[in-house]
Formats: structure tokens, sequence, C-alpha cells
């Protein structure tokens, strides 16, 4: 693990896309974020502005018709969508979580199949590695893929699976050779129309509510042998390897709403007259508001490091991705939670957007492996070293 400061340098570019986004999230995406929320629906409105400008899987590389985006870019995308709408902003986000094998280990003509519809907005992709009973521990999984004929029998159930229903491609991790644990786990590519798969009713959760989260269903599923990713027995690996780049884009969000929190929360204050005066003028809230930024500006300058080891491949991208993603969601937690008692009453209300905000920070500090299975990670690459 490398400690030299080692900052992306954010350019013009990138800049010029943040403006954009931004705009784009003004008119078409924030308008609906609390009603998303309220009625626990797929924000279809932000769905079709993220197609139509081409930023719902900014990703895919130019050779597969995508706009082929750096890592920090698509992180901006993620940011700016996030900082109105966590759930719109997983539309990006696990569209890159889903192709991300294909992408790292996929043969070429699976890349060529595959990731074409989603860059032209053909399609949306998932990824589905958790099931009941295996969560953290992911190698314990059972979902299991017998050779049959030309190509592989699927039977099991994956859980928590984020826009499952939505998204029309799956990437799907299963045992192929029981008894050797993680070296006997390989990726396929599932498609939804594929007979045999089948949905779960999406959860009712604390936060996110206006992104599906299902269970996924395989009840001898058929896949073609071409749609292994890489060789049987990597997809561990593989799954493993797409983590390190996809915290990156979960430390994205978390910055996201951080940053939507403290600039409502900083607005406000200014506005908000108690004893005679704004209360921004009590040492007590500038205090708060001082803490907040802090720790945003870390968490933003932590996750575009990591973006940028992301973007290069870099041997300790594991170490980054896992460092950004804990310490983006543990800050968003903080700064989402201090927002609401800046609001004091309100901010505990559905009149503001802040308690929204908080639950939907929660999610950060969970998925894509909990904080604690990030440190997990962390305390071996540093040990390793
Ligand atoms: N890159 C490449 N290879 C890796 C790797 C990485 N980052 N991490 C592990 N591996 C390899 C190891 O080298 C090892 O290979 P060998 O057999 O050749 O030695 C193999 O994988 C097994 O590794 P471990 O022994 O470290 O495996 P483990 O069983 O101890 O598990 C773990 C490690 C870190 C706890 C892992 O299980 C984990 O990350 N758990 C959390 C799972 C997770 O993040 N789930 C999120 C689901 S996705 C989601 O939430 C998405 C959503 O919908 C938004």
């Amino acid at each position: 693990v490398t400690q030299e400061f080692d900052l992306y340098a954010v350019r013009e570019e990138h800049e010029l896309l943040r403006e954009s986004v931004r705009a784009l999230v003004e008119s078409k995406i924030a308008p609906y974020a609390a009603a998303v929320d309220h009625d626990a629906r797929y924000p279809q409105e932000a769905h079709d502005a993220l197609h139509a400008a081409d930023m719902a899987a900014i990703h895919i590389p130019e050779e597969y018709g995508g706009a082929g985006a750096d890592a920090l870019a698509t992180c901006i995308v993620i940011e700016e969508v996030a900082r109105a709408c966590v759930s719109s902003s997983l539309i990006p986000a696990v569209n890159k979580l889903g192709t991300m094998p294909v992408i790292l280990a996929g043969s070429e003509e699976l890349k060529r199949r595959y990731l074409t519809p989603v860059a032209r907005g053909e399609g949306m992709f998932s990824y589905a590695l958790s099931e009941p009973e295996a969560g953290s521990d992911a190698g314990g999984m059972t979902t299991r893929a017998v050779p049959d004929g030309d190509g592989w029998r699927l039977n099991g159930v994956k859980r928590w699976i984020t826009n499952a229903g939505v998204s029309d491609y799956y990437t799907v991790m299963a045992v192929t050779e029981p008894g050797i644990g993680t070296r006997g786990i390989s990726a396929f590519v599932v498609e939804k129309a594929d007979e045999g798969v089948s949905f779960g009713a999406p959860e009712k959760k604390l936060g996110i509510k206006g992104s599906p989260t299902r269970e996924v269903y395989f009840d001898n599923v058929w896949i073609p042998g071409d749609r292994i990713i890489g060789e049987p027995g990597t997809g561990f690996k593989t799954a493993m390897r797409t983590l390190d780049h996809t915290r990156v884009t979960i430390a994205a969000q978390a910055v996201g709403v951080a940053q939507g929190a403290l600039d409502y929360a900083t607005q406000y204050v200014k506005e908000r007259r108690q004893f005679g005066k704004p209360i921004a003028e009590l040492q007590g809230v500038q205090f708060m508001l001082a803490d907040m930024g802090m720790k945003l500006t870390a968490a933003r300058q932590l996750t575009y490091t990591a973006a940028a080891k992301s973007e290069r491949n870099d041997a300790d991208l594991t170490y980054f991705g896992a460092a950004a993603k804990c310490f983006a969601s543990d800050a968003a937690m903080e700064i989402t939670t201090d927002a609401v008692q800046l609001l004091g009453g309100y901010g505990y209300t559905q009149d503001y957007p802040l308690e929204r905000m908080m639950r939907d920070a929660k999610i950060t500090q969970i998925y894509e492996g909990t904080n604690q299975v990030q440190r997990v990670v962390m305390a071996r690459q540093l040990l390793k070293g």
C-alpha cells in the first residue's frame, strides 16, 4: 500500500462534466427525489434522463459503443446524482458493478454482445453475488452451476440484488466445483429472459426506496457455454476485483449525499433565526458545519485518489477501494445525521430532504461489503505489505 499523496488531477473536462450532470440533475432528477422515496417507486424520470444524456453507463469503453468515461468521470456522475437522489445514482453505479466482471475478465465476444446494448441504453446490468446465507462470507455461496451439454445448468437463490427485475442482464457467481472453496466459483452472464429466472417481491427498506432490491431465483436455468466470464474457477477473484473498482463508486455516492446534506444545512442555518439572529452566527453551529466540511473534503480526496487507482488498475486498489468506501460512507452517515440536527425538529420531518438523505446514507455503510468487511480487507493488505 503506497501512502504517497496521490491526488488525481481533476481536469477541466471533469469539471465541465460535473456542471452538465448538475444541470441535468437539477431539472430532471431532483424534483422527483422526495416522491420516489415517499412512494417507494422506481425513478423512471431519472432513468429516462440519464439514458437520454448517455450517462446511465458512461464507463463503457468506446470500442463497445460507450462514452469511455474514466473512473473519476464515472464517480462524478454518481456523486452529482446522489447529491439529489441516492436511489437514482444506483442506475449508473449498478450498471458499472454488473458489467465490470465482463470488462475485466470476459471474452471479446461476450464484451461485444453484452456491453454494447448497455452502452446504447437498451439494457441494464446487475450483479448477483450475495445469498440468504452468504453475505459477508461471499465464498460460502451455494448457488450451483453443473455442466450440461455445451452449457451449464444453474440452480439457486441470490439475495439483495439491486435493480433486480429492472435489469436485463445479471453477472451471477455460482459454484462449479464444490469442495475447493472460492477456487470452485465461476461467473456467468444470465439474462432476465432465460427460462427459469424469476424475482422475489421488492424488499421494504429504510432508504434507497426508489431502487428495487429483490431476490433472484434460478430454477434449472440453462446457460450456453460461451456465457462463462473467464475460465471456470476464476469467478470469485473476478467478483472481488470488481468490488475493488466499484467500492470507489459507493464512496462517490456517499460523498454526493453528504454534499447534498451539507449544502442544504448551510443554507438553512443562514436563514433560520433564533435569539434574534441567524443560527449560523452561533459558534456551536459553526463548529458543526466546520467538522462536516472537513470530513467531506477528506472523503472526497480519498475517493478521487481511489478513482485514480481504479483507472490505472493499480495493485493497491484493493486497499484504496475499501478505504474510500469505508471512510466516505462513515463520513456521510455523520454528516447527514448532523445536518438533520442542524434543522432540529424540521430536519426530522418529511417536509425537508434531510431525513431521507440520512436514511439513504446508511446503506453506503452496508452494501458492497459492510464497513467491518472493508476493515478486514484493509488490514489484510497492510499486513501483507
Ligand atoms: N482481487 C483479486 N483476488 C482476490 C481479491 C481481490 N480483491 N480478494 C480476494 N481474492 C482472492 C484471494 O487471493 C484468494 O485467492 P487464492 O485462492 O488464489 O489464494 C481468494 O480470492 C479467496 O480470498 P480470501 O481467502 O481473502 O477470501 P475470504 O473467503 O476470506 O473472503 C472477504 C474475503 C473480503 C471477506 C470477501 O468474502 C468479501 O469481500 N466479502 C464481502 C462481500 C461483499 O462485498 N458483498 C457485497 C455484495 S454486492 C452488493 O452489495 C451490491 C449491490 O447490490 C449494490
